[in-house]
């Protein structure tokens, strides 16, 4: 497979400063990349911390794996799966948790793995090319109905019903959509409106990946488990590229930084507080200008709070 380029991390001087704040000059201890990729964030990470800190990295990428194996570096190391299974980590081990969400310039850029209309390439999507079902399978069987509803959701795409039937229509006609160029060409068809400087393709492709890889289900999960590993005082650094998942880090700090009462127990002490909202960042106008791809990004920065005896 022919990887075409390099990824650039976003905000990585903010995001390893709010992973480490608190935690002293070359801190000790074990933290947590949950999406290596080519290992921007892990690599400074490393450089920051002493001799006796570790770094635990996920990916589902065989080949952010491949780029890892590059790290000769004893208090590194790396699991090649879903960072849901943040979950399988002890209780209270995790001196700080970061998340940078999406997917990494070398898959979208890759026109084998699928992500992007702007190459032809298989229909593909997924982030773990070793297991799942790719984009062309799913469509290949999956009902109009349900076709509509993960573009509708994922995608926001006011279109949604029109190219469901399009991709289904197309699949009776002629086959199943096999094709990245393919898809893009009978969204393009379907799609009435055009959105100034953006292919009619976008919300579709942001659609059946984030479905393909469950993405949202994926977060919500990693930011429970992230709740029960982090020791207090740990920090949650969280990247997110688009609304839908924004939208799920800041309900889910929310959610956890205030004292939660049950109405069924008036009487009983409410939960405590577990999380406590620090700072919301976005890459300054510099980041942007040297990367557009950071223009969407969002960091929220959270602590795990002090249990109570
Ligand atoms: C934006 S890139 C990370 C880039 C990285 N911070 C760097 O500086 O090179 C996102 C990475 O997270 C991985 N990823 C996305 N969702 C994941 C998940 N649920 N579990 C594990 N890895 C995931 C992707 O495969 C991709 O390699």
């Amino acid at each position: 497979m022919t990887t075409t380029a390099a990824h650039t991390t976003v905000l990585l001087d903010e995001a390893v400063d709010a992973l480490l704040a608190g935690a002293g000059d070359a801190p000790a201890g074990q933290w947590v990349d949950a999406t290596f990729g080519r290992g921007g964030h892990s690599r400074r990470i490393l450089s920051r911390l002493s001799p006796q800190g570790r770094l635990l990295a996920f990916d589902k990428d065989p080949e952010a794996i491949q780029e890892a194996a590059r790290i000769q570096d004893a208090r590194f190391s790396i699991r090649h799966e879903g960072f849901r299974h943040l979950a399988d980590l002890p209780v209270g081990s995790a001196a700080g948790v970061l998340m940078d969400l999406g997917v990494s310039s070398p898959q979208i850029d890759t026109p084998e793995r699928g992500f992007s209309f702007r190459f032809d390439g298989p229909l593909d999507m997924r982030m773990d090319t070793t297991r799942g079902q790719s984009v062309a399978e799913w469509l290949a069987s999956a009902e109009v109905g349900q076709i509509a509803e993960v573009i509708r959701e994922y995608g926001e795409e006011r279109f949604a019903g029109p190219i469901a039937k399009a991709i289904v229509a197309r699949r009776q006609e002629r086959g199943p959509v096999a094709s990245t160029a393919e898809l893009a060409d009978l969204v393009a068809g379907a799609v009435k409106t055009r959105e100034p400087g953006q292919n009619p393709a976008t919300r579709t492709f942001q659609a059946l990946r984030i479905f393909i890889n469950a993405e949202l289900e994926e977060l919500q999960q990693a930011l429970e488990a992230s709740l029960s590993v982090l020791r207090p005082g740990g920090r949650l650094v969280v990247i997110s590229f688009h609304s839908l998942e924004d939208r799920i880090v800041k309900q889910f700090v929310a959610q956890h930084s205030k004292e939660v009462y049950d109405r069924r127990a008036p009487f009983a002490a409410p939960q405590p507080m577990r999380l406590k909202a620090l700072a919301r960042i976005k890459p300054g106008a510099a980041e942007v200008a040297a990367n557009p791809r950071a223009r969407s990004a969002v960091m929220r920065v959270a602590e795990r709070t002090e249990v109570p005896a």
